[in-house]
Formats: C-alpha cells, structure tokens, sequence
C-alpha cells in the first residue's frame, strides 16, 4: 500500500464481488479511444521520445522546479508504471517507440473533487443566473428528485459518459461522490455504481437535508451517521460534508465527519464555498485530506492550513458558473498551503469535465502561475488524494501521461478552449 494512504476502499459486504470493477472503468475508457486502439498492458517497454518539454513534479529533474521540467526528454513505459525519465540522448533501448514530435507531456490529470452519480441537468438555474438570479444549496434537491427517479442503467450510463469525456481531456484519475440520493437505498447505490470506475469514492449523505427531512434536520444527521453510514461505507474511502449555511453547521459536520472516521473512513470536506464559516478549521482539526473551494478565507483559516497537510481544493469551475468571486490562489500559495485544483463536475454549481478549462481560469483569474496551475492539477490533486503513485512522471509511478499539442504545459493557459489532449495512457495503455 502506498505510504500514509488510509486503506483502500473495502469490497461491497453481501452482494458478490464485481470481478470487471476495474474492467468495467478501462472498457469505458477505452471506449473513448479516437486515434489509436488500446494495447493492453504488458511487461513490454515503450520509449515516447522526442518530448520538448516534460513536467515530471520531482523537483531533483531537469530544471529543479517544482514541475521537475526536463526539455529534449524521454519516457519509458514499462507495464503499467513509469521505469524511466530523462534526456532523451540517455534514452535505453525498449520493445517499442512513440516519437512525441517535439510536443509537451505531463502527468495525466488527478480530478480530486466530482460529484458524476447524478441524472437529468439544470439547464433552466444556469439560464437564469446568468440573468442575475444568485447560485443557493437548494438547486441540489433538484438533482435529487431527478437522481432518485433514475435507474441504476440510466445513471452508470451518465456516469460513464463523463469519465470518457474526462479523460478524452487528460483526466487519468478521478474522484467521485454520492450527495444526490441523500436515502439509505440512494446513497449506497450511487457509492456502488462508483466504486465500479474508481477508488476514489466519497460519502457524501451531508449534502443538504432533504426536503423529506426539512422538519428535523437532527434525525437526518442521526440517519446520516447511523444507518446510510452503515450501508455507504463499505463502498466508499472518503467522507465529505457540505459545510454551509443552509447546508450543515460546524456542530453537525463534526459530528458526522467523526463518525465516518470511526468507520474508516477519511475526511474531506466542501468548506467556505459561499459564506466564511467554520469548514477550514474543523478540516484542519480533524486532518482532512482537503478542504474544498476555499472561496471566503480569514487570515485564521489561511493559517490553520498552512500548518497542516490538509490541502486546499480550488474548484474555478464552480466559481465560474455561479459568477462568484474567484478564491485566492495567490494568497494561499504565498502562506505556504498547498493547493490543488479540480472541477467539481456537477449539474449544478459547475458542469465542466475539463482540467485544462480550470488550469486556465486558475491563471487568469486567481493569480496562479501556469507553473503552479499545472502542478496543483496533477501533483496537487494526488496529495488532495494522500496519493503518492499518481501525479509524477517518475520511476515506479503509475503510467499515467498526458500528450499534448503543443510544445509547452504553458499553452494550457495560453490557448484557453482549444482541445490541446492529443494522447493520454492510463495504466501504461494508450487509451486516447
Ligand atoms: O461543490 N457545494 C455543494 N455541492 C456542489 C454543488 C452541487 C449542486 O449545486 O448540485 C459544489 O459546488
Ligand atoms: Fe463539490
């Protein structure tokens, strides 16, 4: 197991075990395929030579930068992990070759904060925002009506049809979250259907208190850390609460985040989005993995993040679709607090699927480099994630890469819109 991960995300209790779960996310993903078929991976080496410039994130690489950045380099795939990186002149010699053209190559993107186990959209809410009416938690119960009212088929379809969009942009590992069944029955089998396309899956029950609850908040909390705790966990590796007004309080979101990590499962938690509160330091104070859209931050919350190792999630996508004031990237990173950033894909506050959409945003409007833009959408991500296989380009890492085209990870911000992914492996399999 990678070092200071929490365990994996546990088999499902009754039901038999799903033998194609990982089957099951490659086939979706192989499906996405537009220029070359999927090789399976094997122990065979391939060199991608001719690379202009390389983000690795091992700051001891090429330009000992945070993006490690080598420039003329090379990569050699062996199996699903990376076996080596370096100058292409020191390239060794391997089974087979991909000339990269003089294009650029990085990490393949780690979205760590989705919510993608959803159905139906709220094209009329985005319509009349954009005509002034102000983003609210309640549009969520929207997607719940529509998500409880689905079939298991209709909503894995939905499911699967964002995460081949996802990775037809460079998304090679993703996150994802229950929050719109918000019942027993509903939750755990949104946690279900996600566990088959990842490891990364989230409880979410804290999203809002439903409308079949609104006259006892508390016996919805009590059924959140009871029984749907019960039948989610065995799903899920994650916990997350929406911390808000109008969503839960500091009390509450204590209370429930607690009684996950009893269960085993780790916290993360949607802090400060709209409203300054209590979400940054109650992540903080139970070691949250992340604490997610940092919109509205006291120089408290800055603080208590810095001196700890709970990342700070920026999702721009969110802040864009809801015409919101940007998060501060700037102010963060200059404290010191690490800072990734995700799209937060969902019907309502932000439905992007694209990594490179949020990098450039994160540049234009919250004050990151593209440097740092680009390390928080990949290494930042993997550390949202306590994951250390992931988000570098470096021996023994997984072989998840992004190839695009251009010659430089700066165009990502340069040439904001433009589908830049030309190639993405996943697992060593080029799969775009
Ligand atoms: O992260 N803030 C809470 N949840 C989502 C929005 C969900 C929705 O509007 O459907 C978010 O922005
Ligand atoms: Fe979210």
């Amino acid at each position: 197991m990678t070092p200071g991960r929490p365990p994996p995300a546990r088999p499902p209790p009754a039901p038999e075990p799903d033998p194609t779960a990982d089957q099951a996310s490659k086939d979706a993903m192989s499906n996405a395929t537009t220029v070359s078929p999927a090789h399976s991976a094997s122990t065979a080496s391939t060199l991608i030579t001719n690379i202009a410039a390389l983000v690795t994130n091992d700051p001891s690489l090429g330009d000992r930068s945070p993006l490690g950045l080598i420039q003329d380099a090379a990569v050699v795939i062996e199996g699903d992990r990376i076996a080596w990186t370096g100058h292409q002149s020191k390239a060794p010699a391997t089974d087979s070759r991909v000339d990269a053209d003089g294009r650029a190559v990085l990490p393949g993107f780690v979205d760590s904060h989705s919510h993608l186990v959803f159905a139906g959209d709220r094209t009329q809410e985005f319509n009349a925002r954009m005509s002034g009416r102000p983003y609210s938690a309640g549009g969520i119960r929207t997607t719940v009506a529509a998500t409880r009212a689905a079939t298991d088929e209709e909503l894995e379809a939905n499911l699967t049809r964002y995460l081949r969009e996802a990775l037809r942009q460079g998304t090679t590992t993703f996150e994802t979250k229950s929050g719109y069944g918000l019942t027993v029955a509903d939750e755990s089998r949104a946690l279900r259907l996600a566990a088959r396309h990842t490891d990364e899956v989230t409880y979410l029950g804290a999203h809002i208190v439903p409308p079949d609850h609104a006259d006892d908040p508390a016996g919805y909390v009590a059924l959140v850390t009871g029984e749907m705790l019960d039948a989610c966990a065995p799903y899920a590796r994650w916990i997350d609460v929406f911390c808000e007004k109008g969503a839960f309080d500091g009390d509450q979101a204590r209370a429930i985040l607690t009684a996950g990590k009893a269960k085993g499962l780790h916290p993360r938690i949607h802090a400060n989005q709209l409203s300054q509160g209590p979400g940054v330091r109650l992540a903080v104070e139970l070691d949250a993995a992340s604490a997610d859209h940092c919109t509205h931050l006291t120089d408290a919350d800055i603080d208590a993040l810095a001196n700890s190792r709970t990342v700070a999630t920026l999702l721009p996508g969110a802040e864009f679709s809801t015409r919101a004031q940007w998060p501060d990237a700037r102010r963060l990173l200059d404290a010191g607090v690490t800072v990734a950033l995700s799209t937060d894909c969902n019907p309502g506050s932000s439905f992007t699927s694209s990594m490179p959409f949020c990098v450039a945003l994160a540049v234009r409007d919250m004050g990151m480099t593209p440097d740092e833009a680009v390390w928080s959408a990949t290494a930042g991500g993997a550390q949202a994630l306590r994951r250390t296989d992931i988000g570098r380009l470096t021996p023994g890492a997984r072989a998840d890469l992004t190839l695009l085209d251009a010659p430089s990870h700066v165009h990502l911000a340069y040439r904001p819109g433009v589908p830049l992914v030309a190639g993405v492996w996943r697992r060593g399999v080029r799969v775009v």
